[in-house]
C-alpha cells in the first residue's frame, strides 16, 4: 500500500493514533490532527517520514483543515475523530449535543466533499475512508444522537462512493463494533471505562481498516459477532429493540 500524501483526522488517540503509527510508513508524508497538541508533538518526534500536526478543534472551526486538503491533496483521507455521549439527550447540553453533530457529521462530509473535489480538480485517484460505527444500523435510546450520526455517515459514504466512481475516488465505511479506547471514558457522564462484550484491540480496529483500503470493500462491519447482532436485529420489532438497547448503557451513566 503506498500513498503520497495521507491525512488523518483525530489522530492523538485510539484507533487514529494507531492508524497513523501503522500508515507512517506507506505514505511520503502524513497529516495528522486532533486537539491534543502535546500528544501530535511526539508523534511528530517519534514517527519516520515527514509528519505534518495539525492543531483543529473540529466542532469550533474545521475549515483551516479545508484549505490543507485543497493544498495538498492527499490520496488517503480517513475521518476518524469522532466522540459521543452516554444519557438521555435531554439531559446534555444542547450545545454539546449538536457539537457531535458537528464534528461526527458535518465535518465529516465537508472533508469527505473537499478531499474528493481536489483529487478531481487535480485528476488523482484516491481513497477517502470515514470511520463509522456498528451503532449506526439501529437506535439506540441513552445513546441516540451519536448512532444516528454514524448511520449519516454510513449512509452518504455508501452514496458518494457510487457518485464517485467515474472519477477513481473511493468513499468507504469502517463500521466496527466496540474497540478498547478512549471512547467509553469520554462518553461516560461518570468517566467510567466498563468492559462489554465482544470488546476489540485496536490492533484488531487498524488491521481491519487496513485491509479494508487494500480491498475497497465499501462498507465493513466488524467483527462477526457485530454482523451477526445486526443481521438479527431486522427481525425484532423497534419497539422491542429499543427496550433491549435502553438498559445496555445503564452501569456507564
Ligand atoms: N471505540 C469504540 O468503541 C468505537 C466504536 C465504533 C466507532 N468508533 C469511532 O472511532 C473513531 C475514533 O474513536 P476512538 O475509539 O479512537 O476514540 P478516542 O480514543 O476517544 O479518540 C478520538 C479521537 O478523535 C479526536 N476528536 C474527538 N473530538 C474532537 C474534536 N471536537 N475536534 C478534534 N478532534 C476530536 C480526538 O482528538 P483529541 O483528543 O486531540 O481532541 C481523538 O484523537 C470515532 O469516530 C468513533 O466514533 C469507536
Amino acid at each position: 500500500m503506498n500513498f503520497n500524501t495521507i491525512f488523518i483526522t483525530g489522530a492523538t488517540s485510539g484507533i487514529g493514533e494507531a492508524l497513523a503509527k501503522r500508515l507512517a510508513a506507506h505514505g511520503k508524508k502524513l497529516i495528522i490532527t486532533g486537539r491534543n497538541e502535546a500528544k501530535l508533538k511526539e508523534l511528530k518526534s517519534s514517527l519516520p517520514g515527514e509528519i505534518i500536526p495539525i492543531v483543529c478543534a473540529i466542532e469550533e472551526d474545521y475549515k483551516p483543515l479545508l484549505d490543507v486538503i485543497k493544498n495538498e491533496a492527499p490520496d488517503l483521507i480517513i475521518n476518524n475523530a469522532g466522540y459521543g455521549l452516554y444519557g438521555n439527550a435531554i439531559d446534555h447540553d444542547l450545545n454539546q449535543e449538536t457539537s457531535m453533530v458537528r464534528v461526527n457529521c458535518e465535518a465529516v462530509l465537508a472533508l469527505t466533499l473537499q478531499g474528493a473535489k481536489t483529487l478531481r480538480e487535480r485528476s488523482k485517484q484516491g481513497t477517502i475512508l470515514n470511520v463509522s460505527s456498528a451503532g449506526g444500523f439501529n437506535p439506540f435510546p441513552t445513546f441516540a444522537t451519536y448512532v444516528a450520526s454514524k448511520a449519516f455517515v454510513t449512509s452518504v459514504s455508501t452514496s458518494l462512493d457510487e457518485e464517485m466512481e467515474d472519477w477513481g475516488v473511493r468513499v468507504l465505511a469502517a463500521c466496527p463494533g466496540v474497540i478498547k479506547t478512549d471512547f467509553s471514558r469520554r462518553a461516560s457522564p461518570s468517566k467510567k471505562n466498563n468492559r462489554r462484550p465482544f470488546t476489540m484491540t485496536v490492533d484488531y480496529a487498524v488491521d481491519r481498516i487496513i485491509k479494508q483500503i487494500e480491498t475497497g470493500k465499501r462498507v465493513e462491519i466488524f467483527d462477526w459477532h457485530y454482523k451477526l447482532l445486526i443481521f438479527l436485529s431486522k427481525f425484532i420489532p423497534d419497539s422491542i429493540l429499543c427496550k433491549m438497547l435502553k438498559s445496555q448503557l445503564k452501569k456507564d451513566i
